[in-house]
């Protein structure tokens, strides 16, 4: 039923529909990752390890999320790559297709269809309002459509799902709350049709800064390759990255996040990869300097990334990865069609 609120504005109230949505009995997980090259420490500390964590006990999806890749300019030929590439590097980091659904985001057309019927109850005062969205259109006196959209594209490929949880970096944050505020909309005018799923937030580790500007995130798209260490760098630019990284001027291997950054920072990386505390760390580096800490850090580093680029040049170019790309689709599509029937039939779409 439509009325208009109070404001004037139009409003639907909750209709009597009321058909319950099974509850999963194992919970279901979904995340995606842009594939647009490049893939950091920060992309793996943040959301890789954690999706990898989850596949033993969850019923996890995960996706090569392509369709939100094209929000801004791509290179076709660039795209197609980067898409393999990020598939592989799911295997390689430890994502088992037999555990988990891996797929590409385009070959299941229900992330279009459901983007546009919940684009229909978003505002744009919502949609502006998104941080991500307010920083890659700063300045610009008109942007792209597709990046305005891109957090409703990022509510239907949760939504489609019927997730219950969704492992992220907390940059992520507002982007979950949209969802779920989506969600609990759709419920609220036409009766139960989304779950309303959690976000998942690695603690420890979930935010990796830049190397060579602490007070800022590890990003992809930083102009200063010396700012980040990509999963694929060579052994000798991880070297280079460490060694030159920003510290400060006191010398003490000490965790202080907030007066010294760039080792807390660095101390954080050593912390998530030996799965050594932070206390721990301090203790065995007392009375040394940035130096040495840095040295043992760039071979952790090294001998953690190792064997992800092995298993990443095994994977590449074999057709086992065609296939898995091909079964994650269709495993992901027969779950997406009775969702979006489901919508449809709360929407009134069709016949
Ligand atoms: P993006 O590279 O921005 O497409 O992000 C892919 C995933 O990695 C998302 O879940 C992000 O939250 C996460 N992520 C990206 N950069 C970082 C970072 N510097 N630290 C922690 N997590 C990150
Ligand atoms: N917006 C996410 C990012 O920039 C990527 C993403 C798209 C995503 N769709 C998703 C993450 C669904 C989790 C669930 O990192």
């Amino acid at each position: 039923m439509i009325s208009r609120g109070p404001d004037g504005r139009f409003v639907e109230r909750k209709t009597t529909m009321t058909t319950k949505i099974k509850k999963h009995d194992i919970p279901r997980i979904f995340s995606g990752i842009q594939p647009s090259g490049d893939l950091h420490l920060g992309n793996y500390l943040g959301a890789m390890r954690q999706f990898i964590e989850l596949q033993d006990n969850n019923d996890c999806i995960y996706c090569v999320v392509d369709m939100h890749a094209i929000t801004v300019p791509q290179d076709p030929e660039a795209l197609k790559k980067h898409i393999l590439d990020l598939a592989a590097l799911y295997i390689a980091v430890g994502i088992d297709p037999k555990k988990s659904i891996l797929f590409v985001q385009s070959m299941v057309p229900g992330h279009a269809e459901l983007s546009w019927i919940l684009t229909c109850s978003s505002y744009t005062g919502e949609l502006s309002r998104m941080t991500q969205f307010k920083s890659k259109s700063r300045g610009e006196e008109s942007a792209p459509t597709g990046l305005f959209c891109y957090p409703v594209l990022m509510a239907a490929d949760i939504l489609l799902y019927d997730t219950d949880q969704v492992p992220v970096g907390n940059d992520q944050t507002q982007h979950i709350e949209l969802t779920r505020d989506l969600a609990t909309r759709v419920n609220n005018t036409k009766g139960e049709t989304f779950i309303v799923p959690e976000g998942r937030y690695l603690k420890e580790g979930a935010r990796i800064m830049a190397l060579d500007d602490p007070t800022k995130k590890m990003s992809k798209s930083d102009p200063n390759i010396h700012s980040r260490i990509s999963l694929m760098d060579p052994p000798n630019k991880i070297k280079k990255t460490i060694m030159r990284a920003t510290t400060d001027s006191e010398a003490i291997v000490r965790f202080d996040a907030a007066n010294k950054p760039g080792i807390s920072n660095l101390m954080n990386i050593y912390s998530v990869l030996t799965g050594e505390s932070i206390a721990d760390i301090e203790t065995s580096f007392t009375g040394k300097g940035y130096g040495d800490f840095k040295k043992e850090l760039v071979g952790v580093v090294q001998e953690s990334l190792a064997p992800i680029q092995e298993r990443f040049n095994d994977i590449r170019y074999s057709d086992e990865l065609i296939t898995v790309l091909k079964d994650g689709a269709e495993r992901a599509n027969a779950i997406a069609v009775p969702v979006l029937a489901r919508v449809k039939e709360r929407f009134g779409l069709g016949l």
